[in-house]
C-alpha cells in the first residue's frame, strides 16, 4: 500500500513519490551508495531450492536423506506417520526446522537432523519442499470414504458450543494452508495429525504462535481427534461437506 507521498517503497508509483533530494547539492551518487549499502545489509542470501533438492536426495553429514522418511516427492509416509512436506509454506517449514534445532519442538528423529543442518541448509530444504506440488482435491488419489459426519463438521464448521473454531478457518479453504504460518492439513497421514493433536494436549508440542493450537487441541475429545485426523487425510473422499 502506498501510505504517504514520501513513501519510498516500491509500492508507491513514482508519480506519488516525493522528489528525492537527500543531500542538497550533494549529487545523486551519494544517495546511490547509501541505497546499495542498505540493500546489501538487508538482503538475506537467497535460499537455493536446488541445494535443498540435493539434501532431500543425499542428506548431509549427520543428516540422512530426507526422502528416506518424507517420500520421494515429499508426500510423507502414511503407514509410518511421517508428515507430508510438499507444498507447505516455506516460512512454516523453516520455523519447524529451527524449532527442532533449538529443541523448542521435540522429536527424537528430527532434532538431531535439524541440528546437523546449518542455517543455510535449513533454508534451502524449506525452499525446496515448499516448491513441490501441494496436496489438492483434484489430484488426490481415490481413497475409501472418510467418515462423513464428525470429522468433516469439525474441519469446516467447528463446534461453537465449546468454542472450537473450524479448522479451515485458520488452515485455509479445504485445509490447504495459508502462507506463511498456517500449514496445510489436507493430505497429511492421519497418524501424524493425530499424534500432533495429542502432543499439544499433552504439552509435548508447544511451539505454536500464541498457543493457538494448544487451545484448539485442549477442547477436543479423543473421538473428535480421531475423526478429524481421518477426514483430513483425504477431504476429497466421501463426506466432503456435512
Ligand atoms: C528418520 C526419518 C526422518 C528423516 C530422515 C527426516 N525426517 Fe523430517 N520428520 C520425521 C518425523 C518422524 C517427523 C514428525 C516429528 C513429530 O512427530 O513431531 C518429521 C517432521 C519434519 C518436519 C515438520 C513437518 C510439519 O508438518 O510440521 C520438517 C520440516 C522436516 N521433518 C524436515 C526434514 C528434512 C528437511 C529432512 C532432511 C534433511 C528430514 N526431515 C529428514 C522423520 C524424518
Ligand atoms: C486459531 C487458528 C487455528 C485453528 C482454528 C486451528 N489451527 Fe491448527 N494450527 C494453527 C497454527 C498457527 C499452526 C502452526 C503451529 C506452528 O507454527 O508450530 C497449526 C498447526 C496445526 C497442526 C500441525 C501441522 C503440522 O504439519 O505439523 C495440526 C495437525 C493442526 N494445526 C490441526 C488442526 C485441527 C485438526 C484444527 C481443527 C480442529 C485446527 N488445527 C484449528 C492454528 C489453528
Amino acid at each position: 500500500m502506498c501510505l504517504q507521498a514520501d513513501d519510498m517503497s516500491t509500492n508507491c508509483p513514482p508519480s506519488r513519490r516525493a522528489p528525492v533530494r537527500p543531500f542538497q547539492g550533494g549529487g545523486r551518487s551519494a544517495w546511490r551508495v547509501l541505497i546499495a549499502a542498505a540493500l546489501l545489509l538487508s538482503a538475506p542470501a537467497r535460499a537455493d531450492p536446488r541445494a535443498g533438492a540435493a539434501l532431500a536426495r543425499q542428506g548431509a553429514t549427520g543428516a540422512p536423506a530426507c526422502m528416506a522418511c518424507h517420500g520421494a516427492r515429499g508426500e510423507g509416509q502414511a503407514a509410518a506417520g511421517f508428515p507430508r512436506l510438499a507444498g507447505q509454506p516455506q516460512a512454516y517449514l523453516l520455523k519447524q526446522l529451527e524449532d527442532f534445532a533449538s529443541g523448542q519442538r521435540k522429536s527424537p528423529q528430527m532434532e538431531p537432523i535439524a541440528r546437523a543442518l546449518g542455517t543455510r541448509q535449513r533454508r534451502d530444504a524449506a525452499e525446496y519442499y515448499a516448491s513441490l506440488p501441494a496436496w489438492s482435491a483434484e489430484a488426490a488419489p481415490a481413497a475409501p470414504p472418510s467418515p462423513a459426519g464428525l470429522g468433516a463438521r469439525l474441519a469446516t464448521r467447528g463446534n461453537w458450543d465449546k468454542g472450537l473454531p473450524a479448522c479451515f478457518a485458520c488452515h485455509g479453504r479445504d485445509g490447504t494452508g495459508i502462507t506463511p504460518h498456517f500449514p496445510a492439513l489436507s493430505g497429511q497421514p492421519s497418524a501424524y495429525t493425530r499424534a500432533q493433536l495429542k502432543a499439544w494436549q499433552a504439552g509435548t508440542r508447544g511451539n505454536d504462535p500464541q498457543g493457538l493450537m494448544k487451545s484448539v487441541a485442549d477442547r477436543m475429545t479423543d473421538a473428535e481427534v480421531d475423526a478429524v485426523s481421518l477426514y483430513l487425510e483425504n477431504p476429497a473422499s466421501g463426506g466432503r461437506r456435512p
